[in-house]
């Protein structure tokens, strides 16, 4: 039943089977929350609270899939959101950046711990040195654009 033909796209038709192969790993969902996390960080630290809070969201939301796709690490990042993602959370709510400086270096030990946990002592999330440069970090409001930028 499964093998029926649910999509036609116009490169060909797709079943409910190949359309679950194609969807995103563990491996992919961390690459894009560790990228997150990166702008996370700099958003905050230029003061772009409404950007800091974007992020966070699409991290919960890579979360999110990542438990629809792979259950067996629903529990774990359950408790990491409670533990690590909420103190960050309310740092961004009151704009309090001493607040999530210390939330979010302790949210980026809290990931070594699962890491360890699922057997991967070689993964470690390391915060880029440099900003983006592709998003403006400071309050939106300052933005003043020049021509062609
Ligand atoms: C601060 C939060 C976290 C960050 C920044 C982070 C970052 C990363 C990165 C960069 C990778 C390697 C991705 C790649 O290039 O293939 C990875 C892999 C992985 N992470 Fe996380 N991670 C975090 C939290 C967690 C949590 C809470 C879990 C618990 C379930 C977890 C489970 C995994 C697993 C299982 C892999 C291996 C995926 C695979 O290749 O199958 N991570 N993570």
């Amino acid at each position: 039943m499964s093998e029926r033909i649910v999509v036609k796209t116009k490169h060909g038709e797709l079943t409910i089977d190949q359309l679950a192969e194609v969807q995103p790993g563990m491996s992919r969902i961390m690459e894009e929350n560790a990228r997150r996390w990166w702008y996370m960080y700099y958003a905050a630290q230029g003061g772009n609270w409404a950007l800091a809070g974007y992020q966070y969201r699409q991290i919960l939301g890579l979360f999110s899939t990542a438990k629809t796709l792979r259950p067996k690490y629903a529990q774990d990042l359950t408790t990491f959101e409670l533990e690590y993602m909420k103190p960050i959370f309310e740092a961004i709510n009151e704009k309090n950046w001493e607040k999530f400086e210390k939330a979010y270096h302790n949210g980026i030990e809290g990931s070594d711990l699962y890491h360890n946990k699922w057997g991967h002592p070689e993964i470690r999330f390391v915060l880029p040195s440099e900003p983006p440069k592709h998003l403006h970090l400071g309050p939106p409001e300052k933005l003043v654009r020049r021509k062609n930028t």
